[in-house]
């Protein structure tokens, strides 16, 4: 046995040196480490726009290598009002994790016919919600809306397919369900959203989840997480989380710094 113990103390010491040398460093042994920067305003970085074949469902112009998809026109009001909706996709609890001061101002870009403009106005009695959308027929739907229902905090607004045309630091926070996707110039129109956003302000991005294969939806209407995070980090937005209470969407949060 004697003659095993200075074998078993030099491995005991070269266990010690190699332990020291592949560990990371912590604060309470090793060097000393510089704390982490806080949170630095990512800078947009400028991505070309490429082309290529277009697919049945696509414009053949591509983001970060996703196809653009073709816009839904105005005759397809009656898809996003049907009454299947809520047992579809469960908007209602969408509209409940979107939390809204009283007063708050929030654009829905890409509108459509209202379909959330409109429940979303009872949660800003004092704000507004502004209905954005390129085609003049959602929005003349969306005023007739307002009309009967008696709603007079949802303001119609045409924005362009590159600009949102809101000013600057006017909104607390934009909402975009299943349009961005189809948006022609992504890239700009996250530019302007910036230039409308106040400091703080957030995005709810909700898209159909291009991961899950159960959902009925066409390709190129879905999105995956990690491209509709490519896309808004490289537009200068943090990602603040994905909740998952919807049965088909993503439902992610994104901040303006
Ligand atoms: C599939 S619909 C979704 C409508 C609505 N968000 C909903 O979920 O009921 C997409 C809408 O985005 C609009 N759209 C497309 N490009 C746009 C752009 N650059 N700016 C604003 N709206 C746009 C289309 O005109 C269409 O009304």
């Amino acid at each position: 046995m004697s003659r095993h113990i200075p074998l078993l103390a030099i491995f005991l010491i070269a266990s010690i040196v190699a332990w020291g040398w592949f560990r990371a460093p912590s604060a309470s042994n090793g060097p000393a480490v510089a704390p982490a920067p806080a949170a630095i305003s990512p800078a947009p970085t400028f991505v070309e726009y490429t082309t290529g074949p277009a697919s049945p469902d696509g414009i053949g112009k591509f983001f970060h290598g996703r196809e653009i998809a073709q816009v839904m026109g105005h005759p397809a009001i009656g898809w996003l009002e049907r009454t299947e909706r809520e047992q579809e996709e469960a908007p209602s609890k969408a509209i409940a994790a979107i939390d809204l001061a009283p007063d708050a101002v929030l654009a829905d870009i890409g509108a459509g016919s209202g379909y959330y403009s409109f429940r979303l106005s009872e949660k800003v009695p004092k704000g507004r919600i502004v209905a954005v959308d390129i085609q003049p027929e959602m929005l003349d739907f969306l005023r007739k809306k307002s009309a009967e229902l008696g709603i007079t905090n949802v303001e119609p607004h045409l924005g362009t397919i590159e600009d949102v045309k809101l000013p600057a630091a006017s909104l607390d926070a934009a909402l975009m369900v299943d349009s961005y996707h189809e948006f022609s110039h992504p890239r700009e129109m996250l530019a302007s959203l910036r230039h409308a956003l106040k400091p703080g302000g957030r995005i709810f991005l909700l898209e159909f989840r291009g991961e899950d294969p159960r959902v009925p939806i066409k390709p190129l209407h879905k999105m995956t997480e990690a491209q509709a995070r490519l896309e808004l980090e490289s537009a200068g937005f943090r990602f603040v989380s994905n909740l998952r209470p919807l049965p088909w969407q993503h439902f992610m949060i994104f901040e303006r710094p």
